[in-house]
Parts: C-alpha cells; structure tokens; sequence
C-alpha cells in the first residue's frame, strides 16, 4: 500500500477517459463492489452537482451560451476552463474532503485529468494552456489512484450513439478521436501521479474486475481484504 498523497484517512480514485468510455458505468460498479467488501465508499462526478456544476452542465448541452455581438456562440475553452477549476474546488469542500477526512473511498466519476485533457484539445495553443490549468487547479489535492479508461473512438462513439440524447459541444468527432491521444499518454499531463490504464472495451464484468484490482493495491491495511 502506497502512502496517500492527500494525508487524510480516506482513499481518492479517479476514473477518467473519453465521453463513451465508461467512466459512468465503472464508478458506480466499483462503488457497490466496494460497499458489497464492507468498505464505506462515497460515489461523486465532475461537473459536480453543486451550483457551479449545474452551470457547465448546462454550458455543455448548449441550453446556456455567451451573447456574442455576431450572435450567441458557445463559451470559449478559457472561460471553461475557469468554470471547471471553479466547480473543483466547491466539488473538494463539498463532497471529497469531507469523505475523506471520515476514512471513506471516493470514487470521482473525472477530475483534474479531464480539465487538462479537454482545454488543451479545445485551446488554440496546446502546450501554453498545461501550466495555465495545472496552476487553475494547484489547491486541487492529489487522488491516490486515476484510472484511465483506453477505448478507441469508434467504440466510445457507438456507445454514446446508441445512448442517444442530445448533441454536446464534445461531441465533435475529431476532437473525441484527439482526446483518445491524449488519455493514452495520461501520465504526461499529472506527473508523479498513480495512473493506471485499463483497457475499456473488454467486456463490463471484465474491466470492472480489474478497476477493482487496480483499487485494492490503495486501499489503507485495515480495509484490505
Ligand atoms: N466495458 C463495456 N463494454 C460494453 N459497454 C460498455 C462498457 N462500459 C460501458 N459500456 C456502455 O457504454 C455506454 C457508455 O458508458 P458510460 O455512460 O459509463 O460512459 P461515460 O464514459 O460515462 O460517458 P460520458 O462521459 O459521456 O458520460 C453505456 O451504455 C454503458 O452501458
Ligand atoms: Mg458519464
């Protein structure tokens, strides 16, 4: 067991990856394996649900946009970036520290690793936005372990299709195909953090099962079984 990085009693893990990758559906399979080990596990998302959050959601499904002089246009990826810095911080003080500080597991449906990942996909000039988010998200505390979940594309845009709904301002095929890029050198964007990459096209029940290993090699010895 690697010691925390954050210093309080509980564990913070982090599934990250591509709209479509199952970040959803793997958080909350590996919150029930958990609670089903007698392990208290909190399970919590960015955007947050907190009123920041609600905001990006709503930037997100184009339902709120900037009244530009030449007309309504989306937010531009520096205001988003703020956005999602901002509703980090209120995410932390709301839902992770305090789980952490009563010895839970948090499981965070992405955190930092998206900001990163979708501004310097978004921004005109990749490499000047890393230093400007990573410093946007300096009070942001470090999780024990990300997990990063590896699905091409293709596959990660048949699932959000046949999930349906509407349209985002992600969803653009070129920038989902660019973010696969950059989730498969994940490492590169949060330095001296435990990242692991599990393949995410395996079947649900086999990709679960290795979340769940990847997580017990963090969890503290008293909860290790
Ligand atoms: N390993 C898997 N094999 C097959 N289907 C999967 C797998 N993981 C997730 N799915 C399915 O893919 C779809 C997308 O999964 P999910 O909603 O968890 O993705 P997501 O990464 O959270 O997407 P978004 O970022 O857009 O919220 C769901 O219908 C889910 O059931
Ligand atoms: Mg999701």
């Amino acid at each position: 067991m690697p010691p925390s990085p954050h210093g309080l009693p509980g564990r913070f893990v982090v599934i990250e990856g591509v709209d479509g990758c199952g970040s959803t559906t793997h958080t909350k399979r590996l919150t029930k394996a958990l609670r089903e080990m007698d392990i208290d596990a909190r399970l919590t998302c960015e955007p947050s649900t907190g009123p920041i959050g609600g905001t990006i959601r709503q930037i997100l499904q184009n339902r709120l946009v900037v009244a530009d002089r030449s007309g309504p246009r989306p937010f531009d990826w520096a205001t988003m970036g703020l956005l999602f810095a901002a509703d980090r911080l209120d995410h932390l003080d709301s839902e992770v520290l305090p789980g952490l500080e009563a010895g839970k597991v948090v499981v965070s449906d992405r955190y930092d690793l998206s900001s990163l990942a979708y501004q310097s996909v978004t921004a005109k000039d990749a490499t000047s936005v890393v230093p400007w988010i990573r410093e946007l998200n300096r009070r942001a505390i470090r999780p024990d372990l990300t997990i990063v979940m590896d699905v091409p594309a293709a596959v990660a845009r048949e699932r959000r299709e046949s999930r349906g709904g509407d349209e985002e301002i992600y969803d653009s095929r070129d920038l989902q195909e660019r973010l696969v890029a950059v989730y498969a050198r994940a490492e590169d964007l949060i330095p001296g953090d435990r990242v692991v990459h599990i393949a995410g096209d395996a079947g649900v029940g086999d990709v679960a099962a290795r979340v769940l290993d990847a997580v017990r090699e963090i969890l503290p010895d008293t909860t290790d079984s």
